[in-house]
């Protein structure tokens, strides 16, 4: 049995993440829920396969302790995951309340997330609550090169360049892509020596040149293939 612990499960994702864990054979699912929303929570369980598997546990991001008295909080049991979806997304709420529930409900449920000895904590918000975007770094597969194959790739905005930000990434890409197949590839353009040099760092080897497909690339079309 996996055992979730899901917020904002009336909201616009939370209810499609329930419908997805419960499909999930072994999943129990405890849906963080006020005590106004219990009514609409039944109903969504009621209309989805498997929602006599989700049970309410009435709280309040905004409330200390979540508002959980300690017989609520004792029936959880042991949880895998915790998943924090639910968050006050009103733009005419005023910051007292916004801070309430989005910033200490947060940290609430991080707390509970650590006296619980959860599994996993996944938390689910807007990209502005990390601060500013560095960039990214990720897998996704590609047929540059004329055969599906998965590729490792990254962006990042200048300012955060030389500070092994993509090299720590994209290893950590690499040794997940390889996870999930043998050959994992990656590929540059001829002049972008920053970027093979990266690729070399985490320890994949230099195969070939190529023209890359896209004709506009001008030019930037020669391009280096990597592979692990
Ligand atoms: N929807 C998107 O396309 C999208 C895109 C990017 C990021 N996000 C982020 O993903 C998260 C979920 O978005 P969403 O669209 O599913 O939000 P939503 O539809 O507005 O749902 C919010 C959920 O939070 C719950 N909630 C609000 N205040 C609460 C409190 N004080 N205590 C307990 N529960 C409370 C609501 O419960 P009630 O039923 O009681 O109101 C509801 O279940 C948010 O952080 C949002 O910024 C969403």
């Amino acid at each position: 049995m996996t055992t979730y612990l899901v917020t904002g499960g009336t909201g616009f994702l939370g209810r499609h993440l329930l419908e997805r864990l419960l499909r999930r054979p072994d999943a129990t699912v405890h849906v963080l829920v006020r005590e106004a929303s219990t009514g609409r929570l039944a109903a969504l369980a009621a209309g989805m396969p498997g929602g006599e598997r989700i049970s309410p546990l009435v709280g309040d991001l905004s409330l200390d302790g979540l508002g959980l008295t300690a017989a609520r909080r004792k029936r959880l049991g042991r949880v895998d995951h915790v998943v924090h979806l639910a968050a006050l997304y009103d733009l005419t709420a005023d910051d007292e309340a916004n801070h309430q529930t989005n910033v200490e409900g947060t940290r609430r449920i991080v707390e509970l997330a650590a006296a619980l000895r959860a599994g996993c904590l996944h938390h689910v918000s807007s990209v502005a609550v990390a601060g500013e975007f560095a960039g990214f770094t990720g897998l996704a597969w590609s047929d540059v090169t004329g055969t599906r194959e998965l590729e490792v790739g990254w962006r990042l905005a200048h300012r955060f360049w030389g500070r092994g930000l993509a090299t720590e990434a994209a290893a950590a890409a690499l040794a997940h892509g390889l996870t999930v197949t043998p050959r994992v590839i990656s590929f540059t353009a001829l002049t972008n020596e920053r970027s093979w040099r990266l690729m070399e760092r985490i320890g994949m080897r230099r195969e070939r040149e190529f023209d890359h497909p896209r004709a506009d690339l001008g030019h930037l079309r020669r391009h280096v293939l990597y592979s692990s």
